[in-house]
């Protein structure tokens, strides 16, 4: 990583954060921020070996930030490495690559690595997170769409951009981004500003469409047992739909999930006496 030249001195106004990557092996955490520092890309794959450090400098309105980055490898070999870097972070960018199903679900088990490594000290609101879904240059091997990693980051209050590190799509807008809302905070007293927070849904409309989404039959869409009566498929369906509507929830796929139900809903009722 290289450093950029400083652009001001102003010790009032400057503002120093610590911000680490985390993610999978080879998802694009080094890529990224190789992207971002030095505007360029680099194909060949040069595993992060424990830790990378940079530092970079940039502006903020009227502020100048001193970034200091620690970008972490994935690989689960390096665990004892990274450990002891989690802490004072008041950054976070979580990578997962589109075109791989387990970097994404591995998202919350980073996050759980982190809480556990920073113990007491783990105040998960006075840390920025944004997600970054990689790769998105590679479309045809794309197999998480955007509405499902925007909802896992949304709900959480976290920020989420399509980013490739190869093309620079969404890469400097993620940076800002980052930047802005990590000056926010700490402007705001070390608390992420609620309105950021506050994404339009509920955690359970959250909850309710990803486990729609993963749901293995009809039964299981509506959160009935095999064999369900049609008073109680009709009564799940009427829970699901009060919440799901697409008049009334604007979380993303809440349309799909809606459609999904009310289809779950009609095969069921078919073969109900
Ligand atoms: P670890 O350091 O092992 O944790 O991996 P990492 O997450 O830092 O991955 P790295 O940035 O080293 O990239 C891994 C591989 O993916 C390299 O071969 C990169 O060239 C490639 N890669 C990274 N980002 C992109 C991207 O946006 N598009 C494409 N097509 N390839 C990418
Ligand atoms: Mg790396």
């Amino acid at each position: 990583m290289e450093s950029n030249p400083p652009k001001r001195r102003d010790s009032k106004k400057s503002l120093r954060v610590k911000v680490i990557s985390l993610g999978d092996a080879e998802v694009g955490k080094s890529c990224i921020i190789k992207r971002y520092c030095e505007k360029r890309f680099v194909p060949k794959y040069l595993a992060t070996i424990g830790i990378d450090y940079g530092v970079t400098k940039v502006q903020v309105r009227d502020r100048e930030i001193k970034v200091n980055i620690f970008d972490m490898a994935g690989h689960p070999f390096f665990y004892e490495v990274r450990n002891e870097f989690y802490k004072d972070s008041q950054g976070v960018l979580l990578v997962y690559d589109v075109g791989l199903r387990e970097s994404f679900d591995a998202l919350d088990s980073w996050l759980g690595e982190m809480k556990q490594e920073m113990g007491s000290q783990a105040n998960m609101d006075s840390i920025v997170f944004i997600v970054c879904a990689n790769k998105v240059d590679l479309t045809k091997r794309r197999v998480v769409d955007e509405g499902e990693g925007r909802l896992w980051a949304e709900s959480r209050g976290f920020h989420y951009f399509e980013t490739s590190a190869q093309s620079g799509e969404g890469i400097n807008e993620m940076f800002q981004a980052f930047f802005s809302s990590i000056t926010d905070m700490c402007e705001n007293g070390g608390k992420r500003p609620v309105a950021e927070v506050s994404v339009g849904f509920t955690k359970e409309q959250a909850d309710t469409i990803r486990r729609i989404r993963s749901s293995k039959d009809s039964w299981d869409m509506l959160g009935v047992k095999p064999g369900a009566t049609r008073e109680e498929v009709n009564k799940a369906y009427r829970k699901l739909a009060v919440l799901l509507h697409p008049d009334k929830c604007v979380a993303p796929g809440s349309e799909d999930a809606f459609k999904a139900v009310v289809n779950a809903r009609t095969s069921l009722l078919k073969n109900i006496k």
